[in-house]
Formats: structure tokens, sequence, C-alpha cells
């Protein structure tokens, strides 16, 4: 694209970033030439990440319309990504018109996109934050706006956007973080890289690749997804592959090779 309007001034044009990577493989118009170069080499790695990632939003937007049916009025999407088909608001608004959203992203470029769309939407909302700072999240007065008051419940979405918190214990106590801070009833939504025995190495040199030239990231199993999720009741189906997660009429129930996507939906009890 030749307008680059959309750049924000304070972005580093020469070095890639996860969210216009991100776009990019969705087929967006948000990315840069050094951000295409960093995903043609991952991909030529990984031939299947481009359907990996669909597979992860097509789980995002099936697991909000599930949440949004089951009365949530109200989602905190942490790394929520620039806007693409099918926004968490667009989900939720169409099961319920009075849905809430709270969008927080640390990318420039994420958040500008994000504030652009919501201009004119009083229920939405996109916040500049780091999700691995919960107190500043869970204080910043947009957020605050969103928890409803004593009882309603919150889903808190962590989309693609956890293996990006390499450290095991750090990751915990994150997931932790928000699981107290919200009410009973709630709802924490993850999806995350994972890797089948077959493509645990070939899985794992990508990550490593993507770790140095772009972010810093760790591919987990879906036992160790499980292990993130403690103080949760994981919902039916359980940790799964996300092709597997609550599958449409038209989707395939049981792929044989399914995508190295783990998910789960779980309830805070
Ligand atoms: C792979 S994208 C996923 C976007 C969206 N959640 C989805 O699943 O479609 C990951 C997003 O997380 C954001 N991100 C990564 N680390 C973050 C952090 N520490 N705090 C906030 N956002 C972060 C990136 O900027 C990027 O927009």
């Amino acid at each position: 694209m030749t307008d680059q309007t959309w750049i924000p001034v304070d972005v580093d044009t020469g070095r890639p970033s996860i969210a216009r990577i991100y776009d990019f493989h969705l087929g967006g118009s948000h990315n840069l030439p050094v951000d295409r170069a960093a995903a043609r080499e991952v991909v030529a790695m990984m031939p299947e990440l481009p359907a990996i990632l669909r597979a992860n939003r097509a789980f995002l937007i099936r697991c909000v319309e599930y949440l949004a049916g089951r009365g949530v009025r109200s989602f905190l999407d942490l790394g929520s990504g620039i806007p693409t088909e099918g926004n968490v608001h667009e989900i939720a608004q169409a099961v319920n018109p009075q849905a809430q959203v709270v969008y927080v992203d640390n990318d420039p470029v994420a958040v500008e996109h994000s504030r652009r769309i919501l201009l004119g939407n009083d229920l939405a909302v996109a916040v500049d934050g780091d999700l691995r700072d919960a107190v500043s999240i869970l204080t910043d007065p947009e957020v605050d706006r969103l928890m409803l008051g004593p009882g309603e419940p919150v889903a808190v979405l962590m989309s693609a956007v956890l293996h990006f918190v390499p450290d095991d214990a750090e990751a915990a106590d994150l997931v932790a973080a928000y699981r107290d801070a919200i009410p009973s009833g709630s709802y924490l939504t993850v999806s995350h890289a994972s890797l089948h025995e077959e493509s645990a190495a070939r899985i794992g040199r990508a990550a490593e690749k993507y770790s140095r030239q772009v972010a810093p990231m760790k591919v987990r199993s879906r036992e160790q997804v499980a292990d993130l999720l403690k103080g949760f009741e994981i919902l039916a189906p359980g940790v799964v592959y996300c092709e597997q997660w609550r599958p449409g009429p038209d989707d395939d129930p049981a792929p044989v090779y399914p995508l190295p996507q783990a998910c789960a939906v779980a309830r805070k009890p």
C-alpha cells in the first residue's frame, strides 16, 4: 500500500511487529516490507502457519458468539491486534447490541487503527497497554467501566497472545491476576501456539526464528496450556486444537491432522 498515513509517528518501520505480521497473514493491508519479509521466512519453515492463524481467528469468533449467547455483555480483549474481518465488538454486538468491548494492545498501529474504526461506537474502546502489567490494565478507567458491577460476569480474551509471555511462571501469575480480578461466573478464553509430536522439532525451529527476529515466544503443549488455567473450570470440549472447539455446521469436527493451535474456554467458579 502506498498510503502510509496509518503509520503512527513513533513506529520503528525498520523492525517487524507481531501485530503487523499477523495482519499480513490474515490478508490485511496494515503491514510493511519488513513484516512481510519476516512472515515469509517463518512460513518457509512452517507452511501451515497462515491456515493456523485463520483457524485461530475462526475460534475467536465462535467463542465470542458462544459467550455473548450465554449472556456475557462485557469483553476485555487482551492483545487484540489490528482490526480485521469479524472484530470482537461486531460479533458480540450482533448477538447483543449492548455488548461492551475494551481492546488492549501494546502495538501503536493496532491501537490507532482500532480507535479509528471505533469512532462513534460508545460501547467499544481501545486502550494502549501491556497485558503483562495487569495492575495498570485492571485499574485503567475504561477497563474499570467495563466491569459492570457486582456479580456481572465478564469475558477476558487472550487470543494468540499468551505465547508472547515465554516464562511459564510469569504467564501463570498473569492469568491468576486477571482471574482474581473478575467476578465468579466470568470467563477466560485462550488460544496458544502449540505443536504435535510429529511436528514438534520443525515448529520449535520456526518459533526460535520468530523469537530472534520479531519477539520472544514460547510454544506450549495442550497440557501446558491447561496448567495455565488453574482455578478455572475448563468448559467442554476441553483444551483442544482450534478447529475442534465447537465447530460450526460447515467445519470438519475431526480433522485427521488438526492445526497445532491450542485453545480453551474456561469459567471462574
Ligand atoms: C497474533 S496477534 C493476535 C490478535 C488477536 N488477539 C487474534 O487472536 O486474532 C497478537 C497481538 O498481541 C499483541 N501483544 C503481544 N504482546 C503483548 C503485550 N505484552 N501486551 C499487549 N499486547 C500484546 C500484539 O501486538 C498483537 O497485536
